[in-house]
């Protein structure tokens, strides 16, 4: 009982999904006792009539409500949730908020036929979105990103991991980071920045990516080192080889910096095993992977995010190997990869929605992939993620019976509040 002060804010009368894999163990504060999960969750962590303890941010403790009631303690402020649903905060753990222009041109295009690949190669794509995200100032960055973020907000999300990547020279991927930084300073989010400037051959290296990345070694890397926590890069036909990402990834570390990768997305390259092997936390897209890349990322313990609204919006066929990350028990993460070109989505629990429907998760899957992996996939899973003792108090909670629901339902947003550190979001 020694650490209730009475102090603290108290959640209670949710049924908590913690998505905590030692769930089982969790104790009662009060009376050592323990907090029984309910049966039949299928991995939720599920919890009822426990109570979460709240000071400064964090979860102090969960405690048996009985108990509670017993000892008679009372507290500063309780927040009651009339048998709602209680989970970790949503993580967007990859998306590409922060960008100009809009691409609804390039995509009547390739309703009439043409590819992904061929605007690429035309020069369109990523290209035509770096060109409108260079002439735009850093305050309307910040202005058409915030309009997207309220979209993720609204849902549950309480960390989002933004990359740069539209700006391809210093001054504008500086701009991106420092527009995605400055996103986690005026919302109640916490922003991971990545740096991308491997994303594609800027125009004034057309021709030489070569040149392009030793740039991007020497130069942008080592000035973005200050604002961003990983490095990303894509490596595609269309953008850079094996080595080329290799070099990247090299100097990345050698600064200290996350690794993280664009792979396997159009075709086979072998850059997700290549990432793992160099200590990824994440390898991202991932429909053309191998089954002996699945061993890599299994024996490495990077985590696979996928991105549903990727596969479905460039009307992909390969669906990322299910069974086999499965096999080799690759955490698997689900995000948003919001982005003007391949992924205009706004909607992770979409996403979820999209990951069971299309690629097969179960909805428990779908659930951890927006919580406890995609803290993985942004190596924040000390501090959140799950519902336990110490970590942070991001919260959401929903008005749905079942944690299921939450992917079930496609459109409309059972989101009733969301909690940041413990504190009602407010945006
Ligand atoms: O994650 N694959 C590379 N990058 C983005 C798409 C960028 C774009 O088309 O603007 C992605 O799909
Ligand atoms: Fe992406």
């Amino acid at each position: 009982m020694k650490s209730i002060s009475g102090k603290e804010l108290i959640f209670r009368g949710f049924k908590i999904a913690t998505m905590a894999s030692n769930a089982g163990k969790f104790k009662c504060e009060i009376s050592n006792a323990p907090i029984h999960q309910t049966t039949d969750d299928s991995n939720y962590g599920m919890l009822q009539e426990t109570a979460i303890g709240v000071a400064d941010g964090k979860i102090t403790w969960l405690a048996l409500e009985q108990e509670i009631d017993i000892a008679g303690l009372t507290f500063e402020r309780t927040i009651n949730g009339e048998g709602r649903l209680l989970t970790p905060g949503l993580i967007d753990c990859h998306s590409h908020l922060v960008f100009g222009g809009n691409r609804a041109t390039e995509w009547e295009r390739r309703l009439n036929g043409c590819s992904y690949e061929e605007i690429a190669k035309q020069g369109g794509g990523i290209l035509s979105t770096v060109s409108a995200t260079r002439a735009a100032s850093e305050g309307e960055l910040f202005q058409t990103a915030a309009k997207r973020l309220k979209y993720l907000l609204s849902e549950g999300v309480t960390t989002v991991e933004i990359k740069s990547g539209y700006g391809l020279n210093l001054d504008s991927e500086l701009k991106m980071l420092r527009v995605a930084n400055r996103l986690g300073l005026e919302f109640p989010v916490s922003v991971e920045a990545t740096l991308l400037a491997a994303h594609a051959v800027a125009p004034e290296f057309k021709g030489n990516p070569d040149a392009f990345i030793q740039h991007v070694c020497d130069t942008i890397l080592p000035q973005s080192a200050e604002l961003c926590t990983a490095v990303d890069a894509f490596c595609e036909s269309i953008a850079f080889d094996l080595p080329q990402t290799q070099r990247v990834f090299e100097r990345a570390k050698q600064l200290g910096l996350n690794i993280k990768v664009h792979a396997e997305q159009l075709s086979h390259t072998g850059a997700a095993a290549l990432a793992a092997n160099m200590g990824a936390i994440s390898a991202d897209h991932l429909e053309y992977l191998s089954a002996d890349d699945c061993v890599t990322l299994g024996q490495q313990g990077t985590v696979a995010t996928l991105l549903p609204g990727a596969y479905y919006c460039l009307n992909e066929k390969q669906k990322p190997p299910l069974a086999a990350l499965r096999d080799n028990h690759v955490p698997i993460a689900i995000a948003t990869d919001s982005n003007p070109g391949s992924s205009p989505v706004l909607s992770l629990l979409l996403m979820g929605n999209m990951a069971c429907n299309i690629f097969g998760l179960t909805p428990c899957e779908a659930l951890a992939g927006m919580t406890i992996n995609a803290a993985k996939a942004l190596n924040l899973d000390q501090s959140i993620g799950s519902i336990e003792k110490n970590k942070q108090a991001d919260f959401a909670t929903w008005d749905v019976d079942s944690p299921a629901e939450l992917v079930y339902c496609i459109g409309g947003n059972p989101c009733a509040a969301v909690y940041k550190a413990g504190k009602r979001t407010e945006f």
